[in-house]
């Protein structure tokens, strides 16, 4: 845990990725050994704000929400999104298409991108929602204009769209080319493209995490509420990666955008156990999403690409 009579550059030095975080802070370099205090200070920051967002998910770290500017949080916030949306992203997108395309040109590695841009897509929507809805609203609270808001809907939608999307989806693709990606020569592209997608990820966890426990809690406190900053943790234990004949099955059905009910009739099930039957191979196989279980599928030869609805090809 750093405080904020350490130096600003040992900070550096030691976690380089904490480099970001002075970027999204809009710290100019150049600041010698100054201590952590000394920079804020210099740059007009508020230092509590600084260090909570840094030691966050540090050990023996509880960050005191009431000392943080939800203000500077907010810009912070903002950088963040500009930096996912305008290089993080696209920067990917760059390299996975030359990595996909140039390698295995064919209908999975559209069918990739085509996933990739859905998910963007969504990454997009999320933050336009946090910039256009609740800043604002935010904004107004603090300059005393709206004392009625309460940040809970966005909490509840947060959190519920984080774990199922925006940091999940980037999992599947992740899964889906380590595991089942059919990499035929350009390795090192497609290597390279991983790492980034691996540390997107990261920082998009840490952004999500950021919002859910230390900007959430500190909106609260300014209407009054109590922090509550309690975090779930509801990782599994690992499971074999072996699907059933009967999983196999489902798989099928669902590619070819059969309703649970329709899988059910088709291969004389009840419906309660087609849902328990998806449970098991969204974690056996860490992917949920259909358009990920379709990639899935073709890439192993479970369905042939003329079963597809056009929805997963990106052919519409
Ligand atoms: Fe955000
Ligand atoms: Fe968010």
């Amino acid at each position: 845990m750093y405080t904020s009579a350490d130096r600003m550059s040992e900070l550096v030095e030691e976690r380089y990725e904490l480099l970001r975080v002075l970027s999204r802070f809009n710290i100019a370099l150049g600041f010698g050994d100054k201590s952590i205090e000394c920079v804020c200070r210099e740059q007009q920051l508020d230092v509590n704000t600084f260090l909570a967002v840094v030691n966050m998910g540090e050990s023996g770290s509880s960050p005191s929400i009431e000392s943080v500017s939800v203000r500077e949080l907010m810009t912070y916030l903002r950088n963040a999104h500009a930096y996912f949306l305008d290089f993080s992203l696209p920067m990917i997108r760059r390299k996975l298409s030359e990595a996909v395309l140039t390698a295995v040109e064919n209908e999975v590695s559209r069918m990739i991108l085509h996933y990739f841009d859905a998910y963007t897509d969504e990454v997009k929507r999320h933050m336009a929602y946090e910039e256009q809805e609740v800043f604002p609203h935010v904004e107004a609270l603090l300059r005393g204009e709206q004392e009625d808001y309460s940040i809970e809907e966005f909490a509840r939608q947060h959190r519920v769209s984080d774990d199922d999307y925006v940091i999940a989806r980037i999992t599947e693709l992740k899964n889906i080319l380590i595991k089942y990606y059919p990499s035929e020569g350009k390795n090192e592209l497609l290597y390279s493209v991983l790492f980034d997608v691996f540390t997107y990820q990261r920082d998009l966890a840490m952004h999500c995490r950021l919002e859910n426990e230390l900007f959430i809690p500190a909106v609260r406190l300014l209407t009054g509420g109590g922090a509550d900053c309690s975090v779930k943790d509801e990782h599994s234990a690992e499971v074999k990666d072996v699907l059933s004949a009967r999983e196999r099955d489902i798989i099928i059905g669902v590619v070819k955008g059969m309703t649970n009910k329709e899988i059910a009739d088709s291969l004389f099930l009840s419906v309660h156990t087609v849902t328990t039957h998806r449970k098991n191979i969204a974690r056996k196989l860490r992917i949920h999403s259909p358009a990920g279980l379709t990639i899935y599928a073709i890439v192993n030869k479970l369905v042939a690409l003329g079963d597809l609805p056009d929805i997963y090809t990106g052919r519409v």
